[in-house]
């Protein structure tokens, strides 16, 4: 159970490597009384994301980090987040695969959503690999973050039904969907609210 501190919201960093629509509802639910985190940065491997427009539309900070040298990055990840008394950090839709030794430094305060009914469908490409074996359902599932991929305690997930005339794209979007609800309920949910 994450520890809410009476008043005062949660400092929440949120991590992104595209669209960003995940981070949209985030910060949607953040303004919202009954949230119990705000959302002050956002931080992203990709400069070219699309969501890194919601760090200006909502005068959020946001950084952007080259991971190629992945321990020095983290690194310098990790005192960006000291300096924004940063105590809990979102994965929305970010592509980089955090170390250990990153993870243990904010242990049981990473949260990730993932779009499957995990633990089937770890990794990419998931809604293609639900269709090619034929699943009648698919969903979305937001979990706490451990140094496995997609493999931390699950917090909340939700289910949807596959059509007949199911694409990857329609899958994507209906779960997609579901996802902006997913984050914010498993949040409160860790809060105890
Ligand atoms: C979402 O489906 C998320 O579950 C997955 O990548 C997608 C990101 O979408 N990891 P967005 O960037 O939040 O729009």
């Amino acid at each position: 159970m994450v520890k809410s501190t009476g008043y005062k919201k949660i400092k929440t960093a949120v991590f992104i490597s595209g669209t960003g629509s995940n981070l949209k509802s985030l910060i949607k639910f953040s303004k919202t009384k009954k949230s119990p985190i705000s959302i002050d940065l956002i931080i992203s491997n990709n400069s070219k994301a699309k969501g890194l427009k919601h760090a200006k539309l909502n005068k959020i900070k946001k950084k952007v980090f080259n991971f190629k040298k992945k321990h020095k990055i983290e690194n310098q990840i990790l005192s960006v987040l000291k300096e924004h008394e940063i105590k809990m950090i979102c994965l929305a839709g970010f592509m980089k695969i955090l170390s250990k030794y990153f993870i243990s430094r904010f242990r049981g305060k990473i949260l990730n959503i993932h779009p499957s009914l995990l633990p089937k469908y770890k990794g990419l490409n998931t809604h293609e690999r639900v269709l090619n074996n034929n699943e009648k359902y698919s969903g979305c599932t937001v979990h706490f973050v451990n140094s496995k991929l997609d493999s931390g305690r699950i917090i909340l997930q939700k289910k949807v039904k596959i059509s007949k005339k199911e694409t990857k794209n329609s899958l994507a979007k209906k779960v997609l969907f579901q996802e902006h609800k997913l984050y914010a309920k498993a949040i409160l949910k860790i809060f105890n609210h």
